[in-house]
């Protein structure tokens, strides 16, 4: 298996997707969670086999996608899913919105930890329910190492909210949680009747092996109260591709994802089906892509020890987004703008994860070390 590494940035600027389309080319971008990587070979031939056949008709089922999620599952996580327990739908928004729909009515309350994934808050919106917060807390000895305040997340239980949607393992911070955490989140969402939505779509990018847990597979309480929504498009970068999974693990929660209306599931696409059932059998590619991004987030540590020290970073644990304290920079209500206008260098603005977001970036450090090292540059010439 050959290393896989970021491509150099003549051939990125080649590329037609958001990253690369949203800024003009003297502008370095580092936001949007996409990987600079060329994909596992599997999944190109697959995909120009197809093209090369005209096989660009509709989706029928893919018996290849649950299997190979399973067998991927067991191998990865000891966890067991059958795949009848697997649906597809477009994406993991389209995924955990639909899903929502067979639960909550407009008005009702559905529980976030900011920071988190933005499209978090405008799923809720799209659904018409009401946000409700239990922030992430620092752990008792690092500041920049973010956990679940499970105190707070039962008051907002006990409050009255339908949904809690969780993001297992958790962007923008990187954290993963413990198996105690989930197995006493899911004890009191059955105490209080909450429904648990885990977006794993990070899960396969974890860098210690077992320690991300699935939620589905903590406990009998967790069946009975969780859905994951996943995807390949993530770890395999595959996300213009279109296509993600739906998992119960109770007849309960099955019955309320065999209620969805069928379009639901045969909205993906038919590139994204058979690209995400050959990623699952790609482990080597992920493997390979994985000890990159190990190298790259303590390669970020050391770039910014040396140029930037007063910048907050804690080597995430999962995935390969870094959340950057630039607080001490005093670089004004948006520092994101900032080393855009001043540096060159786009990263995502803290403030669109949450209100505690605000003197933070989120850099993806999916690239190459040189794009690493010329962002960390411009960076911090802006700062002098
Ligand atoms: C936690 C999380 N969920 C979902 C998504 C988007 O997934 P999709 O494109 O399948 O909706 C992302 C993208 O970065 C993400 O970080």
């Amino acid at each position: 298996m050959d290393r896989v590494d970021g491509l150099p940035l003549g051939q990125l600027h080649k590329r037609v997707s958001a990253k690369w389309r949203e800024f003009p080319a003297d502008v370095l971008p580092l936001p949007v969670a996409e990987m600079d990587f060329e994909i596992a070979l599997p999944i190109r031939e697959l995909l120009t086999g197809m093209v090369a056949r005209s096989d660009t008709g509709y989706l029928g089922a893919v018996p290849e996608l649950a299997a190979n999620f399973s067998a991927f599952a067991k191998s990865r996580w000891n966890w067991s899913v059958e795949s009848e327990q697997i649906f597809t739908c477009t994406d993991v928004g389209v995924g955990m919105v639909e899903m929502a729909r067979t639960i909550v009515s407009p008005g009702d309350r559905i529980l976030v930890n900011s920071p988190v994934y933005h499209n978090f808050y405008n799923w809720i919106i799209e659904l018409k329910c009401e946000m409700v917060d239990a922030p992430l807390v620092s752990s008792e000895n690092d500041a920049l190492h973010f956990v679940l305040d499970i105190d707070g997340i039962e008051k907002a239980y006990a409050s009255g909210v339908k949904i809690h949607f969780l993001c297992n393992p958790h962007n923008p911070t990187g954290s993963l949680f413990s198996r105690e955490e989930l197995s006493q989140l899911a004890d009191l969402a059955k105490k209080y009747g909450v429904y648990i939505f885990s977006d794993e779509i990070h899960a396969p990018i974890v860098y210690e092996k077992g320690a991300f847990h699935p939620f589905l597979s903590i406990s009998d309480n967790a069946r009975e109260v969780g859905v994951c929504v996943t995807s390949a498009s993530k770890a395999w970068n595959l996300a213009g591709l279109k296509c993600a999974m739906i998992i119960t693990g109770s007849s309960r929660i099955k019955a309320l994802a065999d209620s969805m209306p069928l379009s639901v599931h045969w909205r993906a696409s038919l590139f994204g089906a058979f690209a995400a059932a050959t990623a699952y059998t790609c482990t080597d590619w992920l493997d390979s892509a994985l000890s990159t991004l190990d190298r790259n987030r303590r390669y970020l540590k050391t770039l910014l020890n040396d140029s930037l020290p007063l910048v907050g970073y804690r080597i995430p644990d999962c995935s390969y987004l870094a959340w950057l304290d630039v607080s001490a920079h005093n670089l004004g209500e948006n520092p994101a703008e900032h080393f855009l206008t001043q540096g060159k260098v786009a990263f995502n603005a803290g403030s669109i994860f949450g209100p505690s977001g605000a003197q933070f970036v989120r850099l993806n450090f999916a690239t190459s070390e040189a794009i690493l090292e010329e962002a960390i540059f411009r960076m911090a010439a802006s700062v002098r």
